[in-house]
């Protein structure tokens, strides 16, 4: 039995993946084999000595400890583009709420909840509407800082909304690039990008590297009256910065998924409570998606979107599966495949690839009689974890 920790709200159709036989699925199970979460941070918690991977059923991971999982070799999936269409979506309803009187024009509605002649109500609307009057989307320019899996589709949509949108990914992936629609102009560097867009949309992940990327510097470069739309992370716009550039009247306007103390009471920013992938559609499909991985792995060892394991999979032949990790150094394979001859073990297949410092291994080999060659592999110093698959 293979035991599955969850936490979050992982839509049902993915936890109904594991099938009951071999999977024992819940919030509060000990010694897990492999976590299953959304956003939960990780952090601060023991993950058990027992893990083996960890799944998030989503895009982020900056709520998984990686760097330090991946000294115990333990896998972390995610689910690229399953939930990029409901993001696409939203980055849709952040464009209108940033270019139209939309948010404004309700909650003024609201207000004359006590006027009961609606033919007062209407004449009185008609003659205050100019208020809420605003800009169309068409022939603006929208920048996309991030050209992955929700990028691209953002690309496209503003592309079909007779936009013309510009492109800004110093880490463009060739499977990206192919993606991508050629009508997409490139710019050379953020700079560039912020002083050609009318509105521009954050898809990149929140690493160092991206952590405060929008900030006092990088808006000075901006076109004057910027909307800035951020359904990626917060950690990638300085809050300050936001504020600063909207009381100067730099931004014109600021749509995002992270609300912040700094911009309670500001009327030019628009703050929704982390919905991005929150529909019943990407919770599903990233559930299912971070299920298939897990299983596949836990399974047969095969890994497929992890963000710190190379991509190894491997149809299984008559036998046993042993899969192990290593230091991605020289004679670590030949120091495994010495152990199995030791033990006079026949392999009958294999696949080892690299990634970074981790190296993995995939190797199909005769039923063994003895059981401590997954012990003899395990003490090899360099090898970080190994797991026989039966
Ligand atoms: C993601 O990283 O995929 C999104 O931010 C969704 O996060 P959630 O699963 O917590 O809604």
């Amino acid at each position: 039995m293979f035991k599955i920790k969850t936490y979050n709200q992982i839509s049902v159709k993915g936890l109904e993946r594991f099938g009951r036989d071999k999977y024992e699925v819940g919030s509060d199970i000990g010694h897990p084999d492999a976590v299953l979460l959304r956003s939960h941070k990780l952090h601060n918690e023991t993950l058990p000595e027992s893990v083996q991977a960890v799944a998030r059923a989503g895009a982020g991971v900056n709520n998984v400890p990686v760097d330090d999982y991946s000294k115990r070799g333990i896998v972390v999936f995610n689910t690229p583009g399953a939930n990029a269409n409901a993001v696409k979506e939203l980055v849709l309803a952040g464009l209108l709420l940033g270019s139209r009187g939309i948010k404004d024009g309700i909650d003024h509605v609201r207000t004359l909840h006590d006027v009961e002649d609606a033919a007062e109500l209407h004449k009185m609307l008609e003659a205050q509407k100019k208020q809420f009057a605003g800009n169309e989307l068409m022939g603006k320019t929208l920048g996309i800082v991030g050209l992955g899996a929700i990028g691209s589709l953002v690309a496209d949509m503003a592309l079909a909304l007779g936009m013309e949108v510009i492109g800004y990914d110093p880490a463009l992936s060739i499977e990206a690039a192919w993606r991508l629609s050629s009508d997409v102009q490139r710019a050379e560097n953020l700079p560039s990008l912020l002083s050609h867009s009318d509105y521009v949309s954050l898809h990149v992940p929140a690493i160092e590297a991206t952590h405060h990327l929008i900030n006092d510097d990088a808006l000075s470069q901006a076109k004057e009256g910027l909307t800035l739309v951020n359904f990626a992370r917060e950690s990638i716009v300085d809050p300050k910065a936001i504020v600063n550039a909207l009381k100067s009247g730099k931004m014109k306007g600021y749509i995002c998924d992270f609300p912040e103390p700094d911009f309670f009471g500001r009327d030019d920013v628009i703050a929704m409570p982390h919905i991005g992938a929150s529909t019943a559609e990407a919770e599903e499909n990233c559930a299912m998606m971070a299920a298939n991985q897990i299983m596949d792995f836990l399974e047969h060892g095969n890994v497929k979107n992890s963000v710190n394991f190379p991509a190894v999979s491997m149809a299984r032949c008559e036998g046993q599966r042993i899969i192990f990790s290593n230091e991605n150094v020289p004679k670590v394979l030949g120091s495994v495949l010495s152990v199995l001859a030791d033990y006079n073990v026949n392999v009958l297949d294999m696949m080892n690839k690299s990634r970074g410092d981790l190296a993995y291994n995939i190797l199909d080999v005769e039923r063994m009689q003895n059981g401590e060659v997954i012990k003899a592999i395990a003490e090899i110093e360099q090898v970080i974890s190994v797991r026989l698959i039966d």
